[in-house]
């Protein structure tokens, strides 16, 4: 077979990698692909927002699956397009990818059928949202409504910087047309989980629970960044949430949409925060999330085309998902100054015995040699029988791994291993 995977990050790696596995996979494009992931897939220089190039190459080379995996593509429609010219697609169409396109879709879809999430008001007039904030409590969270890169959230703590925030979406536009509409919601507090899961749009399989590191500096201090590392399982995700969410949350959400008419089959993202009122949604994804993926998938036991296809084809329910119960780390290498400005050009040194356990999110190949390209460069994984032994592999494998002015956080994975012990 012949597989198309749109993107070109760790997360785009990692499904390469594990879309290999299949010995019924001959070829897999990377569209665009980056420099390390040359190593496992072939790299086109096509953008994953070029949808009318992407759908011609995938005619031309006869492309049996497609994978879309980042949410720029999904929202404006590739799987719709590589649907029509007859290539069958993992990922939603984008009437169903607006569960991640727009917060204002996601908040009303959660109101109107009543999936547990922070209490919110939406607005269009910068006035009105003004005068909300007089009396809103602090801290506030304000919300662009449309994709902004994974940034478009400023968590306010007094109601100056509230209005701050309001007016730069609103008025200054910093996160683009994003910001005309913004929703404002309730603070909640309470650790966070991300569930990945499959759905057909009728059965839903939760894959095993990560959390990620967001914030870039030791401490959860910083910018908020993509993603700075992630460890699987979720310690905080005991079988007693996992089944609360699976009733309150997960199966409501595929009803909802399946009942809304836009049936979701793809990869669902649930980014949840366990409140001391029960878990909540923080947010929706509409793709495998990124460093999660990097965790989760090498977890995965189960042949992930045979899944995928099962997605796409409605039959969830007859496949087998298995997870190993072993766990997983990922450290993310960044370049120094992300994500604000940095510098690129840097040749990486990954000892070969580690090119496995490397995920390559921002890295070009020139004359056989690998040069950082990215913020983020590469996340590093193990897999350990226990999550405090996979932190410290991952760890020994970061330090066998240089580029000039590399940077990373060294407590990946410590707040999980105080889950239990906080008391
Ligand atoms: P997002 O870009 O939607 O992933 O949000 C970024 C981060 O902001 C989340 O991972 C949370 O840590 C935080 N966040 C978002 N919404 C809320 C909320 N209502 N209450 C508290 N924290 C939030
Ligand atoms: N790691 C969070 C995301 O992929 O959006």
């Amino acid at each position: 077979m012949k597989l198309l995977v749109v993107g070109g990050g760790g997360r785009e790696h990692a499904i390469i990698k594990k879309l290999k596995e299949n010995p019924a996979v001959e070829e897999i494009f990377a569209l665009p692909g980056n420099g390390g992931i040359a190593a496992d897939a072939t790299p086109v220089p096509i953008g994953a927002k070029e949808i009318g190039k992407i759908v011609a190459f995938a005619q031309e080379q006869k492309i049996d699956y497609a994978v879309v995996a980042p949410d720029d593509p999904l929202v404006l429609g590739a799987v719709d397009a590589l649907n029509a010219a007859g290539i069958p697609c993992f990922g939603p169409n984008a009437a169903a990818a607006e569960i991640e396109g727009s917060k204002v879709f996601a908040k009303n879809l959660m109101k109107k059928y009543g999936i547990p999430t922070a209490a919110y008001e939406v607005f269009t007039d910068c006035a009105e949202a003004l005068a909300y904030l007089e009396t809103a409590p602090v801290p506030t969270v304000i919300k662009a409504d449309g994709l902004a890169l994974g940034k478009g959230v400023i968590i306010a703590e007094t109601r100056e910087d509230a209005r701050a925030a309001v007016r730069s979406m609103m008025e200054d536009q910093i996160f683009g047309a994003s910001g005309s509409r913004v929703v404002i919601e309730e603070f909640l507090t309470g650790p966070e989980v991300s569930v990945l899961s499959f759905t057909d749009g009728e059965t839903v399989v939760p894959m095993i629970s990560s959390m990620d590191h967001k914030r870039a500096l030791d401490g959860d201090r910083g910018l908020n960044t993509g993603g700075m590392g992630t460890v699987a399982p979720n310690p905080y995700y005991t079988p007693e949430v996992a089944q609360a969410c699976m009733e309150k949350i997960f199966l409501p959400t595929i009803r909802a949409m399946k009942a809304e008419g836009r049936p979701f089959r793809g990869c669902l993202y649930f980014g949840l925060m366990l409140t001391p009122e029960g878990p909540k949604v923080i947010e929706y994804n509409c793709r495998f999330g990124d460093p999660e993926t990097q965790v989760v998938l090498p977890l995965l036991e189960s042949d992930l085309l045979t899944v995928m296809q099962a997605v796409t084809n409605g039959r969830l329910a007859d496949t087998e998902v298995r997870f190993s119960d072993r766990c997983a780390c990922c450290v993310v290498m960044a370049s120094e100054g992300y994500p604000g400005k940095y510098e690129t050009g840097f040749e990486l040194q990954i000892p070969p015995a580690l090119k496995e356990d490397v995920f390559v999110a921002g890295a070009r190949l020139e004359s056989g040699k690998l040069y950082t390209a990215g913020g983020r460069v590469l996340g590093v994984v193990a897999v350990a029988d226990t999550l405090e032994a996979a932190i410290s592999a991952a760890y020994g494998k970061v330090e066998k791994i240089s580029f000039a002015h590399s940077f990373y956080r060294r407590d990946i994975g410590r707040r999980a291993l105080l889950a239990g012990k906080e008391n």
